[in-house]
């Protein structure tokens, strides 16, 4: 299954390159994985290197190229065990006929093949070759044989080749690739097991048919911190408000409108280890929807009368089934980190994320400035990050929250 492709931040991924025509597509790949925020360094086969330049691998890795097992200067630097070792994956794009076959033989006669035998990281492979080698028995003997040995495989796609032959054997596309890498990585992240509740988005309370009392939260904060969860491995379920932004990919979805809907959403989705209430909840609903579109009549006003909403964060974390983590969000306008502490003790949170709305600010934006308190059960701390992205901020929370647990 497809999680997301946004949980690369600070891995390291040593790509090893090895020959085929589609060691062009492993430039794009390079990119790819370090929009997510990977750090990618690259090790060339010489085979690789007759389609690409060390130079362009290089400039798009912003990393030393790797590609001589026998370089005095390279050794020194990094010796060829160190480099095995210092990634967290290490991925062959494309991985040839020839070097699965050095890798099923355990020889080690070059840089890759040597790398490849001596680390203790996770290996995964791409294979890309002409259908006909694909095919053939050895190769196919090799790839069982690795993936005996626990190599994984993203297997290779059905198409015209670039031979100018028809079958199995061309690059998946990369995005397919960094999905797989994406995967890996939630699979094996810091949060798997752990079950995690978000609540985003703004709620919309029915004044009549056709009218409601909302606001304009776009929910884009919400859904980057459900995807940098997920990303994480942790089980999500996203309770989203009427928004346009999309939901993250493999992530259980509950669509509501109304703040009441949104607490038997979360009641339901309990008990979880984490709670982040990101939804910006209407306080107030009208106290009975019309049923009927409201009429203009004569010249005066009209007054709507309003009942409060439940306040979800708080029951949640006065509950029975409260989680080991619930973290609240605060839009504030005008508030200082000593209202923010307030509202933190009131709402019963073990973390709050403060964040400046005054002048349109955040709502809607795709960056945010957060001050974050936390709650130590003796004292509060607040510690303000700089100006970054949503998708910044929800990396960097996901991963002070797996510290936490
Ligand atoms: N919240 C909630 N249910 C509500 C209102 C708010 O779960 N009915 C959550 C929000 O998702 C957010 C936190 O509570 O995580 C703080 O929201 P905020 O609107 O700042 O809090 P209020 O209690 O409404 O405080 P204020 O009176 O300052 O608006």
């Amino acid at each position: 299954m497809t999680v997301i492709a946004q949980n690369l931040v600070h891995r390291r991924i040593l790509l090893i390159i090895s020959g085929g025509i589609a060691a062009y597509k492993s430039l794009d790949l390079i990119r790819r994985l370090r929009e997510r925020g990977a750090d990618v360094r690259c090790i060339l086969t010489s085979g690789g290197a007759q389609f690409i330049t060390p130079l362009s691998v290089g400039a798009l890795s912003e990393n030393k190229v790797y590609t001589n097992l026998f370089s005095l200067t390279d050794e020194q630097e990094m010796g060829h065990i160190r480099l095995a070792r210092d990634c967290d994956l290490v991925l062959v794009t494309p991985a040839s006929a020839n070097i699965m076959a050095r890798a099923a033989q355990g020889l080690a006669d070059d840089l890759a093949s040597t790398v490849l035998l001596a680390t203790d990281k996770p290996v995964m492979m791409c294979p890309a070759m002409n259908p006909a080698m694909w095919a053939n028995a050895a190769t196919q003997e090799n790839i069982a044989t690795l993936k005996r040995r626990g190599i994984r495989f993203v297997e290779p796609a059905v198409g015209d080749m670039a031979c100018g032959e028809h079958g199995t054997g061309r690059l998946p596309d990369v995005p397919e690739i960094v999905a797989a890498v994406s995967d890996f990585f939630a699979v094996n992240g810091p949060l798997r097991g752990r079950r995690a509740i978000v609540t985003s988005g703004p709620t919309h309370e029915s004044i009549d048919p056709v009218r409601f009392i909302g606001n304009i939260s776009s929910g884009r904060q919400g859904h980057a911190i459900a995807a940098a969860l997920a990303g994480a491995g942790a089980d999500v379920t996203l309770i989203s408000g009427p928004v346009q932004e999309p939901p993250p990919a493999g992530i259980h979805v509950v669509r509501i409108t109304t703040a009441q809907q949104m607490l038997e959403a979360t009641l339901k989705s309990l008990p979880a280890d984490i709670a982040i209430f990101t939804a910006a909840v209407a306080d107030y609903r009208p106290a009975e929807a019309a049923a009927h579109k409201i009429k203009k009549s004569g010249d005066d006003g009209i007054s709507l009368a309003l009942v409060q909403n439940p306040d979800i964060l708080r029951t949640v974390a006065t509950g029975n089934h409260r989680p080991a983590l619930v973290v609240g969000f605060a839009a504030e306008t005008d508030a200082g980190i000593e209202d923010a502490k307030k509202k933190l003790a009131r709402k019963g949170c073990d973390w709050l994320v403060l964040n400046d709305v005054a002048g349109g600010k955040v709502f809607g934006q795709a960056d945010n400035t957060v001050t974050v308190l936390k709650n130590s059960g003796k004292d509060i701390s607040a510690d303000s990050w700089p100006h970054m992205s949503k998708q910044d901020v929800a990396r960097r929370l996901v991963s002070e929250i797996a510290e936490a647990l």
